[in-house]
């Protein structure tokens, strides 16, 4: 096909003088342009409307990075009849030329690499290298996509039959919702939105509120791309105003969906009812929450293991999915994994993004915070606290929390908290820590530390998760080396970064021709 092969992008390294060198200007032009209005793009239309969301700088909030506007229900309209009219030329398009997009939107977001990266630093508190890799990840899903879209594009011969010829091949649907999240703000972002686009659909895009700014870079990346008007549409909005209509509407085929547990599953039902005018059964691909766990084997490397767990429960503040927000210590090894956590946790410096020196900063908005300082409270009742810190600071600072003493039947052994709070279960044995890591409706991401292949094996057999690392940390999964997704309540749909994605987003048709 003359592509070459994938290729992940390298992660951020500060070693790099030009990389390290380049942040501090970059961010200062975000400081610079704070304030703007940031329209609805439609039909490849800006559009300003009057409701108005301002998305703020959570170590400041008194900084206004940007004035969001916000779609109404006729915006939404007008963004889907714009996404239906863009759907027949574009469906009609080989994969080639669609793919070839989402490479030239690929080399846009390379050489904007770290423009991209400021703004997250700024409008969700990310840590430079976090917000680095995560506009590498978004570069990597483009590059990857572009070449699925490409493999499965080619009609396949099936069967020999004499007197018969028969081709499977697949297409685009129509038009779909994308919904996306805050805390993957642009990887997860242009991975749904570009899996959409690549294989013949189109977009009505929603960004989460908090993170719009960064959205609306999507506009920019594919309008240099030179994706035809139509095909992709910013509609940022209220999910309370827009969110329901948005998901019921009749022209709609298929919803990518990646957020909480409870959006997701009112999506899934909202999308399962017809309505009038409505010719297709909605496709929903969710990915939702999780509850993840790392088990510290009684042999497992304290180096390794401390550092993994710290760096996954309290890396972006904790507001991973694939987070770690338990750990389960096998008993002989308690004291001592525990002792070297505490110092661990201790030594992290708590302050702005802003500021590389910093490893951990603030979460996302106020109502991040109060549900922190809640489950901080509700950590005192259920567990021991062995660590709380915090920073008195004007910003959407919540602690760092680490409780010890927490069983299976804990709300913060069940509840995903998505904050720095990191519950730490004293299993007898490795067996009962296994039961332990399965002890919730998530499954999700999960580690295990251990230098016992039985213990590895059985955890390959039995800690059913949708992403499981051996004597590695939980987070931080690859474009096409760790296709990421999860089950039972973690979600329904096939693993993003990974071959069998793009099938969710096509019809497959078999044309036989009588010979
Ligand atoms: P959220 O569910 O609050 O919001 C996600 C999106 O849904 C936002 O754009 C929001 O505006 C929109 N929304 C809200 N109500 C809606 C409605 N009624 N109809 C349609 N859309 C609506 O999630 P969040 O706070 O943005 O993200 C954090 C959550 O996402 C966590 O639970 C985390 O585990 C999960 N997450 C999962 C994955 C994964 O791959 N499994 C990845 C990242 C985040
Ligand atoms: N893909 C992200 C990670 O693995 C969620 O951390």
């Amino acid at each position: 096909d003359g592509l070459t092969a994938f290729r992940g992008e390298p992660l951020a390294d500060f070693t790099i003088a030009d990389m390290r060198a380049a942040f501090p200007a970059a961010i200062a032009a975000v400081h610079a342009k704070a304030g703007r209005v940031i329209p609805l793009s439609i039909g490849g239309k800006t559009i300003e409307t009057a409701d108005r969301i301002p998305t703020v700088n959570p170590a400041n909030p008194d900084e206004v990075l940007a004035n969001v506007c916000q779609a109404g229900i006729s915006e939404v309209d007008a963004a889907i009849a714009a996404a239906k009219a863009a759907f027949g030329p574009w469906r009609d398009k080989t994969p080639r030329e669609r793919a070839e997009v989402l490479l030239k939107a690929a080399a846009i977001a390379r050489r904007e690499i770290v423009a991209l990266s400021a703004v997250q630093v700024l409008e969700v508190g990310k840590q430079w290298d976090q917000a680095y890799n995560d506009v590498g990840e978004a570069i990597d899903f483009l590059e990857y996509y572009a070449r699925e879209a490409v493999r499965i594009g080619t009609p396949r011969r099936m069967g020999r039959e004499p007197g018969e010829k028969n081709h499977l091949f697949y297409e685009g649907k129509g038009v779909a919702a994308v919904i996306a999240p805050w805390n993957f703000p642009l990887a997860i972002s242009l991975g749904m939105a570009s899996a959409a686009i690549v294989t013949g659909n189109t977009v009505v895009f929603k960004p989460s509120s908090l993170a719009s700014l960064i959205g609306h870079g999507l506009v920019d990346i594919f309008k240099e791309a030179g994706l035809p008007d139509g095909v992709f549409n910013f509609c940022p909005g209220r999910g309370s105003v827009m969110g329901d209509y948005l998901v019921e509407h009749p022209a709609i085929s298929t919803i990518a969906f990646t957020g909480s547990m409870d959006v997701g599953l009112r999506i899934i039902e909202k999308a399962a009812k017809v309505h009038p005018g409505q010719d297709y059964c909605k496709r929903v691909i969710a990915e939702m929450g999780g509850k993840n766990a790392i088990i510290v084997d009684d042999d497992a490397d304290l180096d390794e293991a401390v550092l993994g767990v710290a760096y996954s429960a309290f890396g972006f503040q904790g507001q991973k999915c694939s987070a770690c927000s338990r750990v389960i210590v096998v008993d002989s090894i308690y004291e001592r994994f525990t002792a070297r956590l505490k110092e661990a946790c201790e030594s992290m410096k708590i302050g702005p993004a802003e500021d590389p020196a910093n490893a951990m900063g603030p979460v996302v908005d106020a109502s991040q915070q109060a549900k922190v300082r809640e489950y901080a409270a509700l950590a005192r009742q259920e567990g021991k606290i062995l660590v709380e810190r915090g920073l008195d600071a004007k910003g959407y600072f919540a602690p760092m929390v680490v409780v010890e003493g927490i069983r299976p039947e804990h709300r913060l052994a069940q509840e995903e908290i998505f904050g720095p709070v990191l519950s730490v279960m004293r299993a007898k044995s490795f067996d009962e820590a296994i039961e332990w890591a399965m002890s919730t409706r998530y499954a999700l991401t999960g580690a295990v530390y251990s230098r016992s292949p039985r213990h590895l094996e059985k955890a390959r057999k039995e800690f059913r998760v949708g992403n499981l690392y051996l004597n590695r940390n939980s987070v931080g999964a690859m474009v096409a080396r760790q296709p990421f997704g999860g089950s039972k309540m973690s979600g329904v749909g096939s693993k993003a970064g990974g071959p069998d994605y793009l099938l969710q987003f096509v019809d497959p048709r078999v044309v036989t021709e009588n010979t």
